[in-house]
């Protein structure tokens, strides 16, 4: 529906079991309601809550349109905005053709004079009124693929694309290397973390992974493969990937082995390091999943041998690379990790052939050590100083290799330079005890340098003293390894690299700002193989339902006309809807979470903020203190969607008194209040006070809303004094949602500012 269809009203005004009744009059508040022209019915209840759709159950097909006069949507622990859309959908109506009417929190239970507060519980309907007639109808985001891109073919990644397999979706899962496993397959022997402490070879687990991935009929795997570019469009995705052939048909390939025999390009193994050797035509490893041989292009002389031998004509060696372009749904980011730049620490002596970095020690000891076992081991961990935080698995991994190297190697001496041993989790302090007791050192000392002594040993210099060792260890700060697809598609990082997910964040994990995009296993931070098997299963039950769709009431658009293409909404904007596209900035509005930052930020004034447009608030802001006597100070707080709002109504929760005189309206971010609005309001002279609250520090849901505002609102306030609008307030607040009693200290202290100038 468009407004510009008739609307058919229904004013619900519920009492909440008469206690509302004990500050407003409803018979006034019902005679208000009745007396809009498009007012189809007014129906007062106790217990609206209740049943909501059974009470309603006659006015299906007769209304478009509904007000409830009640409780919070944001706080109701009853009839939330979420029940509330049930409703609405049993009674088939938009979900912008519905407002609220807060009585309860921010009305009744916050005021004491029934007569004030009757007058503002009329002016907080004619508010909501007001709005309702001139707002657009939602959009309706429906046509989303049901089909999911999984970026990267480690555990995580796999254990997403299978559950979203057994759900029914069908997934590409794309894969740089010729084969999947991620870091496990360098990894031999796999920590089980929770249990009793022990380990698990990868040798076992990871074909048996591998092989419940690839039997899956909706799981279309690309190895070799990697992303050239992704476009946003219409709530989907679309992406091209080149698939680079491996040259090896993988439907022919049995995995024989006679190519292998007689191709003459040995060259180092590179998951190995080069402590083995390879041929242009093999596989990695053994177990390497899919079971296929593939050609190393650059290795490659093409002389022929394979395609002779081979029994299957799988090999064609002039097999050229493929584009594929295709439209996804949702995408899921399993990119993993990769070790820091160890030469970085040139005091640690990276540089030397027996100093190793912990992800490399993993596949010399799976080597044997090449048949010489180190007499003396060196673990040296945590950079932690160098990146900022701690990588989390190193303290692990050490205990791990200590205990069985202590084990495996009898003669060998093992150390342990730490500055402190972070082994979190139930089983590791048993697993730290046994290192302990089978022998290993844990010296809690600063290494300061690594140098070449003698006879093949390494010189390990710490701040208490000199030791010698014939093989160091240094534990690798983890790093994110994936920046160029987080930039295709604007998903936001924190300093480190890492995708940061929607607030808040408790209840959102894996989510990140751009909606149906989400990170699963390391890609969001450190885990073991465990925990990121568990982080793609529960990633792959959020994207299922992130593909339903949704229904949409606040959205941006550009008048293109206006705009003078800045740009300026697109550096601004948290969740990456904006685009440049043939010279033309646009607004998807299918990924727009309606923050409204683009909107207030814009120059041009050439982006509109659906439903909550400048002139609809204008015009519930004329109505805000109709029935306010005119000697009182008008005190209106702009109220972010999130914190300072749910502040509002925790004021009202726990009956916190503020003086009848101030309104209350919710906004999408508290950056979504532009400054030309405030000043219409000022220049118009339609309020005293004004206060913009929003998220705490490091709080806002759109990423820097809050920042944006206090910036601009203190350099507003300078400009204020000098327009001469002396007797005004207009003030900038982070308002968290416990933060309530601090929010009734500000409206109080206003109204006393203001009541000695009015
Ligand atoms: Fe609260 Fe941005 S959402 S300030």
């Amino acid at each position: 529906m468009s407004s510009f269809q008739k609307i058919k009203l229904a004013i619900i005004l519920c009492t909440c079991g008469g206690v509302l009744e004990e500050k407003i009059d409803f018979n006034e508040l019902k005679n208000l309601a009745a007396s809009f022209p498009e007012t189809v019915e007014v129906l007062k209840f106790h217990d609206f809550c209740k049943e909501p759709e059974k009470k309603l159950a006659h006015l299906k097909g007769k209304i478009n349109g509904l007000i409830i006069g009640g409780c919070s949507e944001r706080s109701s622990l009853s009839l939330n905005e979420d029940r509330i859309k049930k409703l609405l959908n049993f009674l088939e109506i938009d979900t912008a053709f519905f407002e609220t009417v807060n009585l309860r929190e921010q009305c009744a239970f916050i005021h004491s004079d029934p007569i004030e507060t009757t007058k503002k519980a009329l002016d907080l309907l004619l508010m909501a009124y007001e709005k309702l007639k001139i707002n657009l109808g939602a959009l309706v985001v429906k046509d989303i693929k049901k089909e999911v891109l999984i970026i990267g073919g480690g555990v995580a990644g796999l254990s997403c694309a299978q559950s979203l397999s057994d759900l029914g979706v069908n997934v590409t899962l794309i894969e740089e290397k010729p084969y999947i496993g991620g870091h496990a397959v360098e990894i031999p022997l796999l920590w089980q973390g929770e249990g009793s402490p022990s380990v698990c070879a990868s040798d076992c687990v990871l074909p048996v992974i591998g092989r419940d991935t690839l039997i899956k009929d909706n799981i279309n795997l690309l190895t070799n493969s990697r992303i050239l570019d992704i476009i946003k469009n219409n709530g989907n995705f679309q992406v091209k990937i080149e698939k680079r052939s491996l040259k090896v048909d993988p439907q022919k390939c049995i995995g024989c082995g006679k190519c292998v025999e007689v191709c003459p390009e040995e060259i180092p193994s590179e998951l190995d390091l080069g402590l083995k050797t390879r041929k242009a035509i093999d596989k990695p490893f053994r177990l390497a999943m899919p079971d296929t041989y593939h050609i190393l292009e650059e290795a490659c002389t093409k002389c022929g041998e394979c395609v002779k031998v081979c029994p299957t004509d799988a090999i064609n060696l002039d097999a050229k690379n493929e584009i594929i372009e295709k439209e996804f749904g949702g995408i899921v980011l399993a990119t993993g990790f990769k070790g820091y730049d160890m030469n970085v620490f040139e005091n640690l002596g990276y540089k030397f052939p027996n100093v190793v970095t912990m992800l490399e020690f993993e596949r010399l000891w799976a080597n044997r050590f090449k048949g010489k076992p180190p007499i003396s081991i060196a673990f040296v961990l945590c950079q932690k100083d160098e990146v900022g935080y701690c990588s989390r698995l190193c303290c692990l991994a050490t205990l791990k290799h200590a205990v069985r190297l202590s084990m495996a190697y009898l003669g060998t001496e093992v150390n342990v330079f730490y500055k402190s041993l972070r082994a979190c989790g139930r089983a590791f302090e048993e697993f730290k005890k046994e290192a302990e007791i089978k022998g290993v050192g844990f010296l809690q000392e600063e290494v300061e340098k690594i140098e070449e002594g003698e006879d093949g040993f390494l010189k390990i210099i710490t701040n208490q003293g000199e030791y010698e060792a014939d093989l160091v260890v240094l534990a690798e700060p983890l790093v994110p390894s994936e920046m160029r697809i987080l930039k295709m598609l604007g998903v936001e990082t924190d300093q480190y690299g890492f995708p940061i997910e929607f607030q808040p964040r408790v209840v959102r994990p894996l989510e990140t700002y751009v909606e149906r995009v989400f990170v699963v296993g390391t890609a969001k931070g450190f885990k073991d193989v465990q925990e990121s098997i568990e982080s793609g299963a529960a990633g792959a039950l959020k994207i299922y339902n992130a593909l339903k769709g949704t229904e949409k009431k606040y959205f941006s658009i550009t008048d293109i006309e206006k705009c003078s293409k800045c740009g300026i909404c697109i550096s601004v904007c948290p969740h990456g809807a904006i685009k440049l596209s043939k010279d033309e900035i646009k607004i998807d509005p299918t990924f727009c979470r309606g923050c409204g930052l683009c909107y207030s930020t814009c120059p041009s004034n050439a982006i509109k903020l659906i439903n909550l447009e400048e002139f609809q608030i204008m015009k519930m802001v004329e109505n805000a203190f109709k029935h306010l006597s005119k000697d009182k100070p008008r005190i209106l707080a702009f109220l972010c969607y999130w914190c300072s709002y749910g502040a509002g109504d925790l004021m009202g929760i726990y009956r916190e008194k503020v003086p009848e005189n101030f309104r209350s309206i919710r906004v999408r971010c508290s950056a979504s209040v532009s400054l030309d609005l405030i000043m219409e309001i000022i220049s118009q002279d339609l309020v005293d006070g004004i206060l913009i609250a929003g998220c705490p520090v490091k709080n806002c849901h759109h990423l820097w809303g809050n920042y944006i505002q206090d910036r601009r609102f203190t350099l507003f306030n300078k400009v204020l004094k000098e327009m001469g609008f002396e007797g005004k307030i207009v003030r900038w607040e982070y308002v968290g949602i416990t933060m309530w009693k601090e929010l009734a200290k500000i409206i109080r202290s206003m109204n006393e500012s203001l009541s000695k100038v009015k």
